[in-house]
């Protein structure tokens, strides 16, 4: 066996136990069960089959006769990950119910007799809690949409954990841009024996309607499909701001006397933060706080020092549904605000317009190092397909977007005048 394969794995027979499971790989399915790489990387289209057959190739791990395995399910965020894991566990449930040792739910965590009677684990990970990523060695870990983690989850956690029980790593994705999931891919491309990648395109799964796919293909946005679809890596196609980080190029700054400053305002719901933001004329953000948990009198009384502070600025507020009442208590309290009422049309004109300024260079981000959450929020808001099929920008599942939105908010009346507002998102994907 060339080195860089894996050892030992082979003693299963992968095609009965997913016989005896009821799992019929399609075609696309089969190549990456079948392949001895170490290293196997996974490009392929939504609604390509992915999470099934990551959840199969982690039970037909866990299954390998052994004394002790363990491995890790992993993916970007804690919903996602939970999706996989219970894949495994529905699985399980309906068919290897007798081998189940122990299922803790809530800690992902399940441990099953293998077929060679000893124990083997398999715990379910979220990437956006690296310190649960610390600790033991693993013999195997596959991580679904392996593309939308931060680079470094997969370099100095999850491979580091592989190295001393020479583990396997498999890792299935849709493209997302040319990051280090490209890189990987493109190693596989290569004659390194321990890597082997793929590329599909949705409509290789056999099972998907194709009439459905075409549809989608005329009713998206052609970067969207490309990349969603047709399991394209193309640059920046999912992303919805550019130049983020060549405009991150400025500092904070004290306000000037007579000078004029314009705010955004995001106010925390349940689980976020209320950011408020600040720009002068010349479209530089000099002052950011970010904040949560806090009692609303305090937010009121926080948010009206820095604007009074900023020559009573103009601030520009979420003033729909829960926003409504800050809004009023803030004109109450002296302010200079602005309500800007969210619509699904009125969010992507905001979001364009932010989008327009910094393709286009006019806005001055703080340096990446004194803001690192505002920079990280902007890149990584993405273009996305919701389940109802329509194309939306957010932020991705389990980040947040409010520094996004209090930054759209404060440039809102800094956009040049001569600015035509037809321009809608789609412009932004090539
Ligand atoms: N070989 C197969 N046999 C039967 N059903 C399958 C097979 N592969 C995938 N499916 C089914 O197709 C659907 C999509 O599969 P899955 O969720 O694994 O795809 P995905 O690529 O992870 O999709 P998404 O991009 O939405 O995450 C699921 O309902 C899954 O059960
Ligand atoms: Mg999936």
């Amino acid at each position: 066996m060339a080195t860089g394969q894996v050892e030992g794995v082979r003693r299963l027979d992968k095609k009965a136990l997913f016989a005896d499971l009821g799992y019929v790989p399609h075609p696309g399915q089969v190549a990456i069960h079948e392949s001895h790489a170490s290293r196997r990387i996974v490009a392929c289209g939504v609604r390509w089959g992915k999470t099934l057959a990551a959840a199969m190739e982690a039970l037909a791990a866990a299954m390998e006769p052994r004394d002790r395995s363990i491995g890790w399910v992993v993916a970007p965020t804690y919903d996602l990950a939970e999706r996989v894991f219970n894949q495994v566990v529905l699985v399980v449930a309906s068919h290897l119910r007798h081998r189940i040792v122990s299922l803790k739910e809530h800690d992902r965590r399940l441990i099953l007799r293998n077929l060679g009677g000893g124990i083997s684990e398999i715990r379910g990970k979220s990437a956006d809690n690296p310190v649960s990523l610390l600790g033991e060695g693993l013999d195997w870990c596959v991580v679904d949409e392996a593309s939308r983690m931060r680079p470094s989850i997969w370099e100095n956690h999850l491979s580091q954990r592989l190295i001393d029980k020479k583990g396997w790593g498999l890792l299935i994705s849709t493209p997302r841009g040319k990051g280090y999931f490209y890189d990987l891919f493109k190693r596989g491309q290569g004659n390194d024996p321990a890597y082997q990648s793929w590329n599909m395109p949705s409509w290789e799964n056999p099972l998907l309607d194709r009439a459905v796919i075409e549809q989608e293909r005329t009713r998206l946005p052609d970067g969207v499909f490309k990349q969603e679809f047709g399991a394209e890596f193309l640059e920046g196609s999912g992303s919805v701001f550019r130049n983020v980080r060549e405009c991150a190029t400025g500092t904070w700054k004290a306000p000037e006397y007579d000078a004029r400053y314009y705010a955004g305002l995001d106010l925390a719901k349940v689980e976020d933060f209320t950011v408020h933001l600040f720009m002068n004329k010349a479209r530089e953000v000099v002052h950011f706080e970010r904040y949560n948990r806090t009692d609303w009198a305090i937010q009121l009384n926080r948010i009206k020092t820095a604007c009074d502070r900023y020559n009573k600025a103009y601030v520009l507020v979420d003033s729909t549904g829960s926003g409504e009442p800050m809004y009023e208590a803030l004109l109450r309290a002296g302010c200079r605000a602005k309500g800007y009422g969210f619509t699904a049309a009125s969010k992507a004109a905001l979001i364009t317009s932010l989008a327009l300024a910094l393709e286009q260079r006019q806005i001055v981000l703080p340096r990446p190092e004194l803001c690192p959450v505002l920079i990280d929020e902007l890149e990584a808001f993405e273009f996305s397909i919701s389940d109802s099929g329509n194309t939306r920008t957010g932020a991705p599942s389990g980040m947040h977007d409010d520094c996004v939105i209090a930054l759209a908010l404060a440039a809102w009346d800094l956009r040049p005048e001569q600015r035509r507002h037809s321009t809608t998102i789609t412009h932004f994907i090539r």
